[in-house]
Formats: structure tokens, C-alpha cells, sequence
């Protein structure tokens, strides 16, 4: 298995470019599942995930395409010839299940693996099934597939989330893009990949009215056809890589960063001491002079983002003073705290809450991580460290930052790639 190596302590300086986001790309690719005609998405990052849901879309029998010879621009269409996303598949991605919503939605049926727990916790998938039942579809649990069945099509209903979950969301509103009627999502997920899913949606034919809102109208079309859609820019990425400018005291433009989706995140950072700014297009970030503990807590969008949390903790964890970090979307996010820890950060979780003390100098060491965003907060601790760190399972990261060690190698970092 591959590894990465670092030798801490270079300031960051240049460009890194933004690519397409992973969390928007894989609900939109399971939307080509909604027509038979070609759905065209540009600005494809290169990433493990992306490929997994290819490979899953392409069993159920529609053909997943590269349009241009990098593979940033696939093409998805065809009939669907097989309803079952396999356990192999979906054990290695949750992201798997945003299949069912479209399946059933154009065929009548699906059997979908349920996905089982994950590192960062237990991620039950209740709400998706609840809104597809109140749509009409008959759900049945059975060998640890979700088997879903709407022989005469899904009908429009009035959904209100228990919480604003993402993929649920996701679901259900490409579930009712096809659907029989109007369907009302309250308490909707407002994060950006679900303004980026609608845009697409509306994009083949579909009617969705408070698209970036917590309300989400949409009145059903009997079908949807092909368009080309192009992917937002990855918010999580450009997040982690101002992070990576701010821990080593440099200065980089992140090409096509978006700040009108980083809000939280940016306001945290200049409490920390750290300038964002906007400038053609891109993002710049330095820090200014020293680094100041600031507290955060996730919370969905517009909230912080539960996905710079760990990102975050790798940066207080040299600030000066103290921060105190509140995970509150998933009940296991801390599995970084002691790997840091073992790098010299001074970490102490409380149920939800970890206290961060900083400290002038982490130290390098080998460490692993169960997830993809606390291995790339130890990629962080590692730029800033004294001496050599060597992050294992780089597959984790592998599933959601392409190049990882090119683009921070580009700025200045002594960081390899050691195939294992
Ligand atoms: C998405 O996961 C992202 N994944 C996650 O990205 C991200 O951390 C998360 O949203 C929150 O922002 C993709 O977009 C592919 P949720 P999702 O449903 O949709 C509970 C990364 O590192 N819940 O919004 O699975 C759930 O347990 C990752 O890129 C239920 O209780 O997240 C959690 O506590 C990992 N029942 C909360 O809601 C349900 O039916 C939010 O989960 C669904 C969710």
C-alpha cells in the first residue's frame, strides 16, 4: 500500500488548482441514471470515488464514457438493464445508495446493498427510505439490501427531514424530479453539491423551484433528457489547501476557489490570523503573522463544514492559545485526535468537544488515519512538522484529493509518494 512522506517545515507559495467537487460529481452521476439520453459532466476530478461510481452506474448498464482524452468529461446514457448495486460495490463507497432515488424513480425498482456503518459513524440511511416510502415506493429490508418497488410510479409528497441531511436530500429530489406530481422537501440540505445537483437537474428538463434554499418545490416531469453540466469546484479541497498555506506560514492562490461557499470556514480562519481573499476568480490565502486559536462547530450548510474539522484541528494544533473544535453532524469525527496527538499536538476530546492546546512545534512520525479527511489533516501536521512524517493508507486519500502530493510538491513541500 502506498505512503506518503513529508519533511515538514516549508512555507507553501504558489498556485494550486481546484478541482471538480467529489461530493457533487457522484450525486450528479448518479442523475445520468434519470434519462436515457447523454448526461455530460465537465470539470470530473480524477479521484477513486468518482471511478467506484462508474464502475457501479455501468452494472446497472449504462454506459459511462470518457468524452475528452484526460477524462475530466464523461458521458453518461442508456437503458437500464440491471436494478442491484451490489454490497462489493457499495461497502466501498455509501455513496453507492444515491443510485436508489434514481432507479426507482425510472424503473420501478431497485436493491440497493444498505451501506452498514463507517468510520466517522453510524450513518443510518433511515431518511432516504422514509421520503421514498411517502412517495409511494414498498420498501423491504431483506439480507442487507434495501429492495424498493413503485410498480406504478413514484407520486409527490410533502417530506419534512427530521435533519438536513445531504444524501437524503439527493435522493429524494432526483426521486422526485420524475415523479408523479409536486413533492415539497422541507428542512432540505442547502450545501452547495445540492444547488449544483439542482442546476443539473433543471438542466435535463426538471422543475425545482427554491433551489438554495431549505424548501425545495419540484412539480414531476414524465421525463428528463440530456444536457451538459459542468461540476462545481471542490469547496472541501480548496478548505484543506488554504489550511496547508495557513500551518506552513505561506502564501498560495487557489485557482477557482470559491468563497461564497467557504463562508464559515473563512471567518474562522481570520480569526486564526489567516487573510482570504478574492482575486479573479481565485482565492488567496496567507497568513498574515501569527496563528490564534479560534473555536468552530460543524453544522450543516451554511454552517462549518463537518469536512474541514479535522483539517481545522491540524491547523490549532500550532496556533497560539487555545481552540476549542465541537463535532456535531457525526458522532465518531475524531479519529485524527490521537494520530495528531502522537505527532505532539496537545489534543483532549470531550464527548462532542475536543479542546485544542497549540503548540510551537509538532514533530514528524509515521501515522494512519480511518478516513479520508483525518489523513489529509495529518498530511497538514506533517508540512508543519519537524522532521518526517510518513502518512499510511494512502488510499483514504486517494478517494478524495487527486495529486495530493504533486500539488503540494508544486508549492514547495518536500512531499512524496513512496508505492508501498
Ligand atoms: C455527505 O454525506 C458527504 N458525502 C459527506 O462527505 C459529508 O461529511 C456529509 O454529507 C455532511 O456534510 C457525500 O456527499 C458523498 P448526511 P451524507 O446524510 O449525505 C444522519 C467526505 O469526507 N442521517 O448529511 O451521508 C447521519 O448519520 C464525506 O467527503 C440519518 O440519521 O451525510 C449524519 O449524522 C464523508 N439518517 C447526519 O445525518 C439518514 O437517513 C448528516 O448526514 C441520513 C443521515
Amino acid at each position: 500500500m502506498d505512503k506518503i512522506r513529508i519533511r515538514g517545515g516549508r512555507p507553501l507559495s504558489g498556485d494550486i488548482v481546484i478541482g471538480g467537487a467529489k461530493n457533487a460529481g457522484l450525486p450528479l452521476m448518479a442523475a445520468g441514471l434519470l434519462t436515457d439520453e447523454r448526461l455530460v459532466l465537465t470539470n470530473v476530478p480524477l479521484l477513486a470515488d468518482i471511478h467506484t461510481m462508474a464502475q457501479l452506474i455501468a452494472q446497472h448498464g449504462v454506459a459511462v464514457e470518457p468524452v475528452t482524452n484526460d477524462g475530466r468529461a464523461l458521458s453518461i446514457g442508456g437503458a437500464i438493464t440491471n436494478t442491484e448495486a451490489p454490497y462489493d460495490i457499495v461497502r466501498k463507497m455509501r455513496a453507492s445508495v444515491l443510485v436508489l432515488g434514481p432507479l426507482v424513480a425510472r424503473v420501478g425498482e431497485a436493491r440497493v446493498s444498505l451501506p452498514g456503518g463507517c468510520a466517522i459513524g453510524t450513518r443510518p440511511i433511515d431518511l432516504h427510505l422514509k421520503g421514498l416510502q411517502q412517495m409511494g415506493a414498498v420498501i423491504q429490508l431483506d439480507g442487507g439490501y434495501v429492495n424498493a418497488t413503485a410498480p406504478q410510479g413514484l407520486k409527490g409528497a410533502t417530506i419534512v427531514l427530521a435533519m438536513p441531511s445531504v444524501g437524503a436530500t439527493e435522493n429524494l429530489l432526483m426521486a422526485a424530479s420524475l415523479a408523479d406530481g409536486r413533492t415539497v422537501i422541507a428542512n432540505a440540505a442547502q450545501e452547495p453539491e445540492i444547488t449544483d445537483l439542482c442546476d443539473c437537474l433543471v438542466a435535463m428538463g426538471a422543475r425545482i423551484d427554491g433551489i438554495g434554499t431549505d424548501k425545495l418545490t419540484i412539480d414531476g416531469v414524465r421525463s428528463l433528457h440530456g444536457a451538459t453540466h459542468s461540476i462545481i469546484p471542490d469547496r472541501i479541497e480548496t478548505g484543506t489547501y488554504a489550511c496547508a498555506a495557513a500551518i506552513t506560514g505561506g502564501s498560495v492562490r487557489l485557482r477557482g476557489g470559491r468563497l461564497d461557499h467557504l463562508g464559515a470556514v473563512v471567518k474562522v480562519l481570520h480569526e486564526a490570523g489567516v487573510d482570504v481573499s478574492e482575486d479573479g476568480g481565485d482565492l488567496i490565502v496567507r497568513r498574515l503573522n501569527g496563528l490564534h486559536g479560534a473555536d468552530a462547530m460543524t453544522a450543516p450548510f451554511p454552517g462549518f463544514p463537518t469536512d474541514m474539522q479535522a483539517q481545522l484541528m491540524a491547523l490549532m494544533s500550532v496556533a497560539e492559545g487555545a481552540a476549542m473544535i465541537t463535532e456535531t453532524i457525526f458522532e465518531n469525527r475524531f479519529m485524527h485526535v490521537p494520530e495528531l496527538n502522537r505527532l505532539g499536538a496537545r489534543i483532549n476530546v470531550h464527548g462532542a468537544s475536543a479542546i485544542v492546546r497549540g503548540v510551537p512545534q509538532l514533530s514528524g512520525a509515521p501515522v494512519m488515519a480511518t478516513d479520508l479527511r483525518a489523513s489529509v489533516s495529518l498530511v497538514l501536521a506533517g508540512l508543519a512538522a519537524k522532521g518526517e512524517t510518513v502518512v499510511n493508507r494512502v488510499y483514504h486519500l486517494d478517494r478524495g484529493y487527486e495529486a495530493v502530493e504533486q500539488k503540494l510538491a508544486a508549492c514547495g513541500a518536500d512531499i512524496e509518494r513512496l508505492p508501498g
